[in-house]
Order: structure tokens, then C-alpha cells, then sequence
């Protein structure tokens, strides 16, 4: 037998187990992804088996087999990584080789992992970065920030903001040689919601005099008031981010308390308090109708107050960049946003992009319509490298 044949062998009958889930038509390189998502699924698995048995938290189980992921900061021919703190908050630098006549373009950028998992250092976070710099000549910011099950919400937002007001120093700045009006952040997934969150709060602080050109939102979490989006309900089951799997880290955000999980699966977690709120997550008025096909909106069903009162992050702008008004998203930078059409999150990026578009923002929407959630970070897939190129060259355009 072949490799290819034992390979599709292990795949068949991990896949029959745990329950074949047929993929779309559209779908490039389909094994591929069975087999990635089946390790995942797998791991989570184990996870939630470690937990039942009282052995560990899921997310430990999780950290544990991602930690052969963990790279050392190694320069290369094109490249100088070096690891540092920016305001006592871990960062990874990448500086180019390359000699330059001219200040270079600086970029911050925020890494996924459900505020839970990730690293700078893992070998796909460090290799997009390591090409990042070299193809846009840039000094490239990783950052690390505190993680949950330890940490929770405004953790993760702090240890990020605390690190770009660093990096925004005009001292730090010359240091690397980098052009105050060239400074862009990105974020991947959980990265992105808290690129979008940072982004909004620099506008409105005054000790930070150096402002942000451009924000780049990679399949962003934006909000979780509303966990029921056309997004949610296509997308419940799909490989790798299921519904529950993007409601437990929502809600471990926010808390180690399993109700707020619950509530947040069934979307009874909102108070009727809050019930301005919905205007701003409204799918119904926020997304184009290709996205609405087939589905009708529900009015909320508001939940008891008593979680909200213990866990108020989920009604705030900093965790759910969506829920800022009007007046203030009017002041955001030049604004690119990827969505992937089989991702539980992909209307949280659509409604903000008609909501910056409505704002007055300018805004570049790249919908990627064969994709699916981690698909930029996903190396050795074919798409991995069409979503960079097309994210590469925004940048190289705009920044
Ligand atoms: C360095 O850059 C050159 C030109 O872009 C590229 O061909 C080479 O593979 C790079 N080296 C590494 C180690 O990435
Ligand atoms: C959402 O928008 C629709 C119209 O598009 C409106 O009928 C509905 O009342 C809105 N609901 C909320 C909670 O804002």
C-alpha cells in the first residue's frame, strides 16, 4: 500500500468515527482539511475527556499538544528576531536585513487563539511575521498577552494596549527606524477582535499623539451578544471552529463560569437592559441580502440580569468592537477586513464592514467564498498562501 492509501485509510476511519461532515463543493484541497480538522477535533476530544475526569482544564490539554508549535526566535539571511517587552508585555521583533535609504513601514501585529492559546512564537505565527517583514520591508511587532483559563477579559486588551502605546513612542519608533505615518496593526480571529478593540480606544486617548494608518482584520470576532447569525446557524458543525467550540471561548473570556456558557448557546444571555445594544449587531438590517437568504430574524430573548452584572465584559465595546457608535468608529483608519464564507464569525466582519462603510470609513472587504475559519494560518494549503498574497498586497498598497 501506498502512503496516499494508508493516509486516506486513517483519514476514512477517523473521519467515520467521529462522524463525517460533507464539505462544501467549493472546497480546494478537501482531505487536506478532514485531516487537519480530525487532529483538532481529536485534541478536543481528548480535552473535554481530561476534564469529564477531573485530570485538567480543556484548554490545557489543548495548550499541551500545541506546544511542539513553540519556535525560538531565530534570525535568518532577510531577517533579525529578537524577543522583548514593550511596558512589561512579551513581544517578538522582526527587523529586515535589507539596507534602507528610508524609514520603514511598521506593522503590530496580534495573534488568534480564542484569548486562550497562541503564541508569537508558534512556527506559523513567526513565519507569517518573518514574511511579512521581508516582503514589505517592515519592522514587524508580534505581541503575547495574558491568556484564560488564568487570565481573563480586560486582560488580553490591556497587556495589547499596553504593548502598541509602547511601540507608538516616538523613541521606540526611532529606534527601529520606523515612519510615524506608516504604522499598521493586524489581527488574526481572536487577534482581530482585539486589533479592532485597540484600534478604537487609541482614537480617543490623548497621551497617544502617533495614530494608526492602517487596520487589518483577519476573520475578526466582533461581538457575542448575538450568537445566533446566519454565520452561526450555517456554520454550527463545520470543521475546526464549531458553534460550541466559539461559544466556549467567547464565554471563557469573560469567566471560568459554565452558565454563562449555557446561557450563551442558547442566546438568553443578554438582559433586556441591554436591549439597545441589539441595534448595533442587527443582522438583519447590517448584512447584504446574499447573506440573510433563507434565514429570518429573531427578536432577542433577553436572559436574567445577574449574569451580565457578574460578567459585564460581554457588553463592552472593548471585548465587542461592534457595539461602539456611530461617532466613533467615524474616526477609524483605512480599514481591510477578511471573511470566510464556512466560518461561524464571518457576519461579525461583514456587519462591521457596513457599519465603518456607514460611518464613512473606508474600507476594503476581501470575502473569501472557498474559505473557512484559520485559513490565512493554515500552511501547506493552497489557500493559506492565495489569502496572503491578497493580504500582502492591501498592505503593500496602503500601508
Ligand atoms: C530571503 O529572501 C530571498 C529573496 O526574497 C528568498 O529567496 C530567500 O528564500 C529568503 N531566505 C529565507 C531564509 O527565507
Ligand atoms: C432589526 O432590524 C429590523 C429591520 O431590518 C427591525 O425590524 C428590528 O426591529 C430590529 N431589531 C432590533 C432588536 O434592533
Amino acid at each position: 500500500m501506498g502512503r496516499k492509501t494508508i493516509l486516506f485509510l486513517i483519514v476514512g476511519v477517523l473521519g467515520a468515527y467521529y462522524g463525517y461532515t460533507p464539505l462544501p463543493d467549493n472546497i480546494e484541497e478537501p482531505w487536506k482539511l478532514m485531516w487537519v480538522t480530525t487532529c483538532l477535533k481529536t485534541m478536543t476530544h481528548l480535552g473535554h475527556f481530561a476534564e469529564l475526569l477531573g485530570i485538567g482544564h480543556f484548554i490545557d490539554i489543548a495548550r499541551f499538544f500545541m506546544s511542539i508549535q513553540e519556535v525560538p526566535p531565530t534570525s535568518d539571511e532577510n531577517v533579525t528576531v529578537m524577543e522583548t517587552t514593550f511596558n512589561n508585555v512579551p513581544v517578538r521583533i522582526y527587523l529586515p536585513k535589507r539596507k534602507s535609504e528610508t524609514l520603514r513601514r511598521g506593522l503590530f501585529y496580534i495573534h488568534g487563539g480564542g484569548w486562550c492559546m497562541g503564541s508569537a512564537g508558534f512556527f506559523d505565527i513567526d513565519f507569517l511575521s518573518r514574511r511579512t517583514a521581508v516582503i514589505l520591508d517592515a519592522v514587524v511587532i508580534s505581541t503575547n498577552y495574558r491568556l484564560a483559563p488564568e487570565y481573563h477579559f480586560p486582560s488580553q486588551f490591556e497587556d495589547v494596549y499596553n504593548a502598541l502605546k509602547w511601540f507608538l513612542r516616538q523613541d521606540v519608533l526611532d529606534k527601529y527606524s520606523i515612519d510615524p505615518e506608516r504604522i499598521g496593526i493586524s489581527g488574526e480571529s481572536a487577534g482581530g477582535n482585539l486589533a479592532a478593540a485597540v484600534t478604537q480606544q487609541l482614537i480617543d486617548d490623548p497621551d497617544v499623539k502617533i495614530k494608526l494608518k492602517t487596520q487589518s482584520l483577519i476573520y475578526p470576532a466582533l461581538q457575542s451578544l448575538d450568537l445566533d447569525l446566519p454565520s452561526y446557524r450555517e456554520n454550527a458543525n463545520f470543521l475546526g471552529l464549531t458553534k460550541s467550540l466559539g461559544v466556549r471561548l467567547w464565554s471563557g473570556y469573560f469567566t471560568k463560569d459554565r452558565s454563562l456558557e449555557k446561557a450563551m448557546f442558547f442566546n438568553q444571555h443578554v438582559p433586556v437592559e441591554s436591549s439597545h445594544l441589539f441595534k448595533f449587531v442587527n443582522w438583519s438590517s447590517l448584512l447584504p441580502e446574499k447573506f440573510k437568504k433563507g434565514h429570518f430574524y429573531n427578536s432577542p430573548t433577553y436572559g436574567n440580569s445577574k449574569l451580565a452584572k457578574m460578567y459585564p465584559g460581554f457588553l463592552d465595546v472593548r471585548a465587542a468592537p461592534l457595539l461602539a457608535d456611530d461617532n466613533r468608529l467615524h474616526n477609524l483608519p483605512l480599514t481591510y477586513v477578511i471573511t470566510c464564507q464556512y466560518d461561524i464569525l464571518r457576519d461579525d466582519g461583514i456587519m462591521y464592514v457596513t457599519r465603518l462603510q456607514n460611518a464613512g470609513v473606508k474600507v476594503t472587504h476581501n470575502h473569501i467564498e472557498d474559505g473557512f475559519h484559520g485559513a490565512l494560518v493554515y500552511r501547506g494549503f493552497k489557500i493559506g498562501y492565495r489569502i496572503e498574497n491578497q493580504y500582502m498586497s492591501w498592505l503593500s498598497e496602503n500601508l
